[in-house]
Parts: C-alpha cells; sequence; structure tokens
C-alpha cells in the first residue's frame, strides 16, 4: 500500500478550532499528517477536532494560541514541539474580520486589531518555526490570506491591507529561502461559507448579491479550501513556492464581465 502523502509529518494550523482551520486540521490529519489545533476562545470545539484527528489514527495536540502575542505564542510552539516534535508544516489560518468601518470612522485600536492578529500573527508563528525548518532543509509555511489581497473592499480597509501584506511576505519570504528547502505559499480562498461570514449566508438579499460575484453561482464550503491546502503541503507541489493560489469560484475573474462590455 502506499504511504499517505503527510504521512509521519507534522503540522501547525492557527485558528483550527473552527471554520477553514479546522477543515485543513482534518484533511492534513486525513493526509497523514500529526497536527497541533489552536484556538482563542474556543476550547470545546477545538478539543473536538483535536478528538477527530486523533480518531483517524494520528497525534493531536490542542492549547490556545492568541497569535499576536508573541510570549503565548513562545509557550504555544515549546509545547508543541515537546509534545509532537519538528514541525514540518506551518498553516498560518487564524484571522479575524476586525470592526467594519470607513477609515474616517475606525480608531487606531480597531486598526492595530486587525493588524495585529492577520499579519503580524503570521509573522510571530513563522519566526519561531522557521530557524528549525532551515535547520532541517525542509518546511512548508501555508499563509491563508483571502481575495482581498487584490479585491478592495470598502468598510474592510485594515483587513485588506493585511491579506496584502501578508501575500507579499509570502513571496518576499520565498525568495529569502530559495536555497533553504522551505517552500512559502499563499492560498486565497474567497466567499467560503464560514462563522466569519455568517451574517451573509444567513441572509437571503445579501446572499443574492453575493452570489452576483461569483461565477459559479455559489458559496464555497470549508472542504473545497482544505483539499487544496493538503495538496500544496504536500510533495505534490514541490515546484510551488512564492505564489498566491486563489480557490475562489472564479470571483477575481471580473464576474460582471460575464456578459457585456
Ligand atoms: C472574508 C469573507 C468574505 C470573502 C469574500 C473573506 O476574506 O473573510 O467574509 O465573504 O472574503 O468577500
Amino acid at each position: 500500500m502506499n504511504e499517505l502523502p503527510l504521512q509521519g509529518r507534522i503540522a501547525v494550523v492557527t485558528g483550527s478550532d473552527s471554520g477553514i482551520g479546522r477543515a485543513i486540521a482534518l484533511a492534513l490529519a486525513e493526509a497523514g499528517a500529526d497536527v497541533a489545533i489552536s484556538f482563542r476562545s474556543k476550547q470545546e470545539s477545538a478539543e473536538e477536532v483535536a478528538e477527530k484527528v486523533r480518531a483517524m489514527g494520528r497525534r493531536a495536540f490542542c492549547a490556545r494560541l492568541d497569535v499576536s502575542a508573541a510570549d503565548t505564542a513562545d509557550q504555544y510552539f515549546e509545547a508543541v514541539t515537546r509534545e509532537l516534535g519538528q514541525v514540518d508544516i506551518l498553516v498560518n489560518n487564524a484571522g479575524i474580520d476586525g470592526k467594519t468601518g470607513d477609515v474616517a470612522e475606525i480608531g487606531i485600536e480597531d486598526w492595530d486589531q486587525v493588524i495585529n492578529v492577520n499579519l503580524r500573527g503570521p509573522f510571530i508563528c513563522i519566526r519561531k518555526l522557521l530557524p528549525g525548518m532551515i535547520a532541517r532543509g525542509k518546511g512548508v509555511i501555508l499563509n491563508i490570506t483571502s481575495v482581498h489581497e487584490v479585491i478592495p473592499w470598502a468598510g474592510h480597509t485594515a483587513y485588506c491591507a493585511a491579506k496584502a501584506g501578508m501575500a507579499m511576505m509570502t513571496r518576499s519570504m520565498a525568495l529569502e529561502l530559495k536555497d533553504s528547502g522551505v517552500r512559502v505559499v499563499a492560498l486565497a480562498p474567497g466567499a467560503i461559507r464560514t462563522p466569519i461570514n455568517h451574517d451573509v449566508w444567513e441572509d437571503p438579499q445579501k446572499m443574492a448579491d453575493l452570489k452576483t460575484k461569483i461565477p459559479l453561482g455559489r458559496i464555497g464550503e470549508v472542504e473545497e479550501i482544505a483539499r487544496i491546502a493538503r495538496v500544496l503541503v504536500s510533495d505534490d507541489a514541490s515546484y510551488l513556492t512564492g505564489v498566491t493560489v486563489t480557490v475562489d469560484g472564479g470571483m477575481t475573474a471580473y464576474a460582471n464581465f460575464s456578459k457585456g462590455g
């Protein structure tokens, strides 16, 4: 029997108590990886994910991690290494949409919160794990961005700035790491049914508007992102670094040009 593609690999997926992070954690475990789960507030949901990973016969670690706080990140990653071993795969998934509002209205602390979690947080996690990956000559960093790394979004300027920053971090780091054996890739989901956008998919009117923005005409499901993530962190993607792979039902393909023009 063929070995599973991620057999024996150790992966960290931040923000894996729900949504896309949860689906990625489960997909990586299914592909053979041992997985470190993290949560900011929903411990019970996170423990449930860890249990599912164990039920697949993999090892799981689960603890609280606020990616924007460097000291808790230190403790978290030290515990992961102690419990599971050296990390091969880091999925920077934890993120927030933050307070919605025009730049003229939001406060400095609202801006900082989004940038701290969505941009500074991934840097903190990378900084902790990268030296080990470089020393061992292998590793994959997968940054979960968004279509809003390229699509502007009124009322979400900090979010867009953070996601665009994460994309450029991916590209610049890939150059820094060109000879190291470590790949850095970004995955940009479109509109995916998760707790972050429940206000949209629970409201028929908002949902109708959303569909006009998506050529495939429907919201995506978390598994559709997780399946691609699983490939991107595996050796099947060995020739991929410094790019964003966009999984968005065509959202970035200018849906309103499907007719007329
Ligand atoms: C946001 C979602 C939104 C999607 C498409 C994501 O980055 O978190 O709320 O539905 O982009 O606009």
